[in-house]
């Protein structure tokens, strides 16, 4: 079973070349410490929408230090998709190893006792990248690090807001089910969704 240390230490593991439908090729892949200015760059360039449906730290460069600071440190595995030959960064895929007590909390009382092999996963694209499906492409090859890392079962992290529409429908296309709806402590309502890996994805 692989560990964050291992790909921190031999990015290349989990590294791959993909050919998108529509011509270019993106290399996805773990960020990396270099990272921090081009990882800036695609966070700086999100739109207000993107922003609100996929929350993140900031959109600046001390946010995208952050996260490359974060590599191998806590239990967040990141990764991004990279254009060739550009090196634009244009997604980011983060799963998260732990759980968090409020998700343990909710999937219990929706009858899902959540454990160690499972992990959390969010997706952002670049705006121009969206609704092309790109991060459906990528999707097997997201799901096969967690079955490297012993996950079983990904839940999606913080949920997703009942209204990205476009999103419960990626999530659902890629195999994964609602649980339940609940109320942030925000006031919006987002829902729940698991993926089983052992369901042959
Ligand atoms: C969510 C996201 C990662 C999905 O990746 P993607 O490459 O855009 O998704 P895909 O193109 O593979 O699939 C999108 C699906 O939604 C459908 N869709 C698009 N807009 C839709 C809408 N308004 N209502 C319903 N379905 C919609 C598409 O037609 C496609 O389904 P289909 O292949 O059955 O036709 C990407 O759109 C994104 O980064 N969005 C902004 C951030 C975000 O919402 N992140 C998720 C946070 S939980």
């Amino acid at each position: 079973m692989l560990t964050l240390r291992e790909v921190a230490d031999n990015p290349s593991a989990l590294t791959d070349r993909v050919v998108l439908a529509d011509g270019p090729e993106v290399t996805f892949r773990p960020l990396v410490p270099g990272d921090a200015e081009p990882l800036a760059a695609f966070l700086a360039a999100l739109s207000p929408e993107s922003r609100r449906f996929s929350t993140h730290g900031g959109h600046d460069l001390a946010a995208a230090v952050e996260l490359c600071d974060a590599i191998a440190r806590y239990d967040k595995l990141r990764l991004v998709l990279e254009e060739v030959p550009s090196g634009r960064i244009t997604g980011l895929l983060e799963l998260s190893l732990d759980l968090h007590p409020s998700d343990i909390d909710r999937y219990r009382r929706s009858g899902i006792p959540l454990t160690a092999t499972d992990c959390r996963f969010g997706a952002t694209l670049a705006d121009d990248h969206q609704g092309k499906g790109v991060g459906t492409q990528v999707f097997p090859l997201v799901a096969d690090v967690a079955r490297r890392f012993g996950r079983r079962r990904i839940i999606l992290w913080g949920g997703v807001l009942t209204d990205n529409p476009r999103a419960i429908r990626y999530y659902e296309k890629n195999g994964f089910r609602p649980v339940g709806a609940f109320t942030g402590a925000d006031g919006t309502r987002s829902l729940d969704m698991i993926l089983d890996l052992d369901r042959g994805f």
